[in-house]
C-alpha cells in the first residue's frame, strides 16, 4: 500500500540536511522550523494561519475546542472515517450525531441538512473529506450558512483537495497520508487569527505568555525534527506525489473494466486520491484474491464508527440507521495507490482485478 524505503531513497539528502540543521540549531520543541513550516503550509493551503500539532487527532480536537465545543454539545459529523474523527468529539465530552452516506461513503448533504432539521440545537460540524474526495464546496458553504454551524473540517486525506470552507481544517501528518511525518504530526489551518491565537495556546499547556496559563490546555507541540523534514524534504514533493496519485487513479478508472466492482462516482477533478476504494459485496473473496496475487489491500473501514465496541456506554446519536455508510463499510475495498508506485505495478493490480472470479 506504500513503499517508505523507495521514498528515503528519494527523500534522503533533505531528510539528513533537515536532521542537520536541527541538531546545529539546539532547539528541538516549536522554534524557527516549525514557524517556516507552517508559513509553507499556510501558503500551498491558501490559508492566513497554520498551527503544527502533535497528530491529527490532536489538531481536530484542538480545533472543535478553540471554536467554542464544550461538554454535552452535539457535533454532527460522519460514521464512515478514522476513529480519530469521533474520538475527537468524545475527548471533550461533546456527543457525536452520526448521519448516513453517499455510495462513495462520504457525508451525505440531504442526510445532513435533515439531522440538522431533527436536532436544531446542533451548532457544530465536523465532515470528513474521505479517501481525498473532497465534499462539494458549495453544498458545504450551503450548509454551514443555512444553519449557521461552526465548522471543522477532517481534511486529514484530502490535502490538496479540500480548501478551507468551514472555520478550521485540521489535517494529519501519519505517515501513511499524503503528506506523511517520520513519525505523528498534524496541524490546523485557518483563516482566523483569534482562533489561531486560541489554538496556539491550547496546543501548549494553554499558556497565553511564559508560565501563565490561561486555561487547560495540551502538550500538543510539533517538534523541529518533524517540521523540518516536513518543510524541507517531503513537502516540496507533495504536488509531484499528488500528480502521481492522480495518474494512477486516471489509470485505475479508464482500465475499469468491471461492472461488478464499484468505483467512487462523480468524484471532482480535484481529487487528491489518499486512497482508492473499490465496492464489491464479496470483499472478503475479493481481498483473498488480491492478496494471494501480491497486491498490497486496505478496508477503509471494515465498521462504522457507531459499531465499535469502544462507542459501548458512550453517549452518541445516530440519524438513521445508516444504510450507505454501513453498505460502504461491508464492501470497500482500497487499491494501492502511492506516488512510488511504477505504472508496471499500477498493471499488476489491474490484471488480478481482472483474473478475479467473483463467487456465485
Ligand atoms: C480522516 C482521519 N481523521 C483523523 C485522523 C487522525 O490523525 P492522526 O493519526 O494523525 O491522529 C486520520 C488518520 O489516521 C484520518 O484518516
Amino acid at each position: 500500500m506504500n513503499d517508505f524505503r523507495r521514498q528515503w531513497a528519494d527523500a534522503r539528502a533533505d531528510v539528513l540536511r533537515a536532521v542537520e540543521t536541527v541538531g546545529a540549531s539546539g532547539w528541538f520543541v516549536l522554534g524557527q522550523q516549525v514557524l517556516d513550516f507552517e508559513a509553507k503550509l499556510a501558503r500551498c493551503w491558501g490559508a492566513t494561519e497554520a498551527i503544527g500539532t502533535a497528530s491529527g487527532l490532536d489538531a481536530i480536537e484542538i480545533a472543535l475546542k478553540a471554536c467554542g465545543v464544550e461538554r454535552g454539545d452535539r457535533v454532527l459529523t460522519t460514521p464512515m472515517s478514522a476513529f480519530a474523527t469521533t474520538m475527537a468529539i468524545i475527548r471533550l465530552g461533546a456527543i457525536p450525531v452520526f448521519c448516513d452516506t453517499d455510495s462513495n461513503g462520504l457525508i451525505d448533504f440531504h442526510e445532513a441538512s435533515d439531522a440538522l432539521r431533527t436536532f436544531p440545537e446542533i451548532r457544530y460540524f465536523l465532515p470528513v473529506h474521505l479517501y481525498g474526495i473532497p465534499l462539494d464546496t458549495r453544498r458545504l458553504r450551503e450548509l454551514i450558512d443555512e444553519f449557521a454551524l461552526t465548522c471543522v473540517e477532517d481534511c486529514s486525506q484530502s490535502i490538496l483537495a479540500a480548501s478551507l470552507i468551514g472555520h478550521a481544517a485540521a489535517t494529519s501528518f501519519y505517515p501513511t497520508k499524503n503528506l506523511g511525518a517520520m513519525g505523528d504530526a498534524g496541524a490546523t489551518l485557518t483563516n482566523d487569527a483569534e482562533l489561531a491565537a486560541r489554538i496556539r495556546r491550547l496546543r501548549d499547556y494553554g499558556q497565553s505568555a511564559k508560565y501563565v496559563h490561561a486555561e487547560i490546555g495540551w502538550n500538543s507541540r510539533l517538534d523541529e525534527l518533524h517540521a523540518a523534514i516536513l518543510g524541507a524534504a517531503f513537502l516540496p514533493r507533495l504536488a509531484g506525489w499528488t500528480e502521481r496519485r492522480r495518474t494512477i487513479a486516471s489509470r485505475y478508472r479508464a482500465a475499469w473494466r468491471r461492472d461488478d466492482i464499484g468505483i467512487a462516482e462523480a468524484v471532482p477533478e480535484n481529487a487528491c486520491w489518499h486512497l482508492f476504494p473499490v465496492f464489491t459485496p464479496h470483499k472478503a473473496s475479493l481481498l483473498a484474491h488480491l492478496r494471494s496475487n501480491g497486491i498490497g489491500t486496505g478496508e477503509h473501514y471494515p465498521a462504522v464508527i457507531p459499531d465499535q465496541p469502544a462507542m459501548q456506554g458512550v453517549n452518541y446519536v445516530t440519524h438513521g440507521d445508516l444504510p450507505n455508510a454501513r453498505r460502504v463499510a461491508k464492501q470497500e475495498v482500497s487499491l494501492p495507490i502511492h506516488p512510488y508506485m511504477t505504472d508496471d505495478e499500477v498493471e499488476r493490480v489491474l490484471a488480478a482485478i481482472k483474473s478475479w472470479d467473483q463467487p456465485l
